[in-house]
């Protein structure tokens, strides 16, 4: 993870015969002028732009193959770089077409939102959601290379904020309670400490490292995405918000099966309940139950969830 202001010298170290440029409609009228302020090489290597609409629902083969297309009418070769400038959508997107676009081009995530630079950006996973199903196609792109810029999130709307705040939160939770107490003490998350995101995002990095192709360690960073993917299908509900109610459950099963403290699961609900709404979940587990049965950790028919201990 680099500051954006390195990200100048790579692109002119590198030399790449092409650089495009992937956003979102919201992106390109917040992001790009600050990018293109910063980073003059976009502008004088004409850098191709990508647009596609905002939102979840984009995030498909359909759009994939776009700007697959679009890469393949400008000639993009092998030697191309694709710098991905958004929240976790576009970096979900952007990875995957930089990952099996001629078996690989350089892919740079720009993230844009908190929830994408404390986490989606980091760590090489790739997604599409395909018939109904939650990040069902995806690959590893290790080849990617993140730039931060905090100055991007003034123009994020608060509850866009709060989505970054529960992945931070569940980082937080699984491998630093201290900064974790730090989240919950926090009142207008607006005001973030931007030590507590770098922390996150270097705690993230460090486990990818331990663990990238998620087969051990690296699993602990799905606490709170069992039902969190499930209630994010069926509520219609974003990314952050559906993990903190997957944490609310998490916590519970915590409690109850891994003897974790019932005084600091009431502390951490307690904050849950306060910044997030948190539906009735229980009353809808016959049809949450089928859509947490396609949860990738799953094995031999078992559901499985991550528990603090
Ligand atoms: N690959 C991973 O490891 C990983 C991890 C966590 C989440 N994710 C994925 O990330 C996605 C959620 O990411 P997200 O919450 O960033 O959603 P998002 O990318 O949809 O962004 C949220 C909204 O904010 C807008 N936006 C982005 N940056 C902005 C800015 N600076 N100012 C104003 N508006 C801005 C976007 O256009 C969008 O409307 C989900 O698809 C989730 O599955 C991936």
């Amino acid at each position: 993870m680099k500051k954006i202001e390195e990200l100048q010298g790579y692109l002119e170290e590198r030399n790449f015969s092409q650089l495009f440029l992937l956003t979102d409609e919201n992106t390109s009228k917040y992001c790009l002028p600050i990018l293109l302020e910063k980073v003059d090489i976009l502008t004088d290597r004409q850098a191709v732009l990508l647009e596609i609409p905002a939102g979840e629902e984009n995030k498909t083969l359909k759009t994939a193959k776009n700007l697959i297309n679009s890469l393949a009418e400008s000639d993009a070769d092998r030697n191309s770089c694709l710098l991905s400038l958004g929240g976790g959508v576009v970096c979900d997107l952007g990875g995957f077409i930089a990952s099996v676009y001629k078996r690989g081009i350089q892919n740079i995530n720009l993230p844009t939102t908190l929830l994408s630079m404390a986490d989606a950006a980091i760590g090489g996973k790739t997604a599409l959601n395909h018939s109904g199903i939650k990040n069902l196609i995806g690959t590893f792109n290790f080849k990617t290379e993140v730039f931060i810029d905090t100055d991007f999130l003034s123009t994020l709307l608060y509850p866009q904020i709060m989505d970054g705040a529960a992945e931070m939160l569940k980082t937080f939770l699984v491998f630093d309670w201290e900064s974790a107490q730090e989240m919950m003490k926090t009142s207008d998350f607006t005001k973030i400490n931007p030590f507590l995101i770098q922390h996150c995002a270097q705690i993230k990095e460090n486990i990818v490292a331990q663990d990238p192709y998620d087969t051990s360690v690296r699993k602990k960073l799905n606490f709170g995405h069992t039902l969190g993917h499930a209630a994010e299908m069926f509520y219609g509900l974003s990314h952050g918000h559906s993990v903190a109610i997957g944490m609310h459950y998490a916590i519970d099963l915590s409690v109850k099966h891994a003897n974790y403290s019932p005084q600091k699961a009431k502390e951490i609900q307690n904050f849950l309940e306060l910044h997030y709404t948190i539906p009735d979940y229980r009353k809808d587990m016959t049809q949450l139950i089928p859509l947490m049965r396609q949860d990738k950790k799953n094995s031999n028919g078992n559901i499985n969830f991550v528990l603090l201990d």
